[in-house]
């Protein structure tokens, strides 16, 4: 394989897509969506999320505050909402009517479920040790919800500069997990 040097600021786009999210929390009492894809898994059980929330964003008011967040998983029919609540801020609109998505109640914590994403996970706050250094929040998932209609969920996956993945094929290998 003959390689060439690539840019490390376009690292992040090689190792991001995971799937993109919504996430939901409430800011000065009212609910919040920002687009997230910055998340990695941490452990198995309890679900343990680690994700980077910047804090030039008014959801890092929120989540900083109040310590819960609704982690909402999109398919691609949602990807206008996600590219427009990734581009506005809550300081200025509220985004659930501009985008008219549903806000649903929870079961654990007080941020609304988005009705119209496939899967929600309840999340708290568990460990803000990095935030300072990094904006980094690590999350346990307190409770998890989905459509069992939606059995191969196309999801998006962020490529930078408004390119995205749409998950596809999917592939059943070997594994030693039950
Ligand atoms: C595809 C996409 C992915 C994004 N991923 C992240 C992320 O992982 N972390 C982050 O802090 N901001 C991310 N953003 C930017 C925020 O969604 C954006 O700053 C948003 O306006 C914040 O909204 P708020 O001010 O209402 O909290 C992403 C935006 C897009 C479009």
């Amino acid at each position: 394989m003959v390689k060439r040097t690539l840019p490390l600021s376009r690292v992040y786009r090689l190792l991001e897509p995971g799937p993109v999210v919504m996430l939901t929390t409430i800011v000065k009492g009212r609910p919040n969506i920002m687009t997230l894809s910055w998340h990695t898994m941490m452990d198995f059980e309890p679900p343990i999320v680690g994700c980077v929330i910047s804090n030039r964003n008014y959801s890092f008011d929120g989540i900083k505050a109040s310590r819960e967040c609704v982690i909402n998983l999109p398919t691609v029919e949602l990807a206008e909402k996600v590219v427009g609540c990734g581009n506005s801020s809550g300081r200025k609109v509220d985004k659930f009517k501009v985008f008219a998505l549903t806000p649903a109640p929870a079961a654990r914590v007080k941020p609304p479920l988005i009705d119209e994403c496939y899967a929600n996970l309840e999340c708290k706050v568990i460990d803000t040790r990095m935030v300072t250094k990094y904006n980094f929040f690590i999350l346990e998932v307190l409770k998890a919800w989905i459509d069992p209609a939606k059995k191969l969920p196309r999801t998006i996956h962020h490529l930078g500069k408004g390119a995205f993945m749409v998950a596809g094929e999917t592939i059943q290998l070997p594994s030693r997990m039950k």
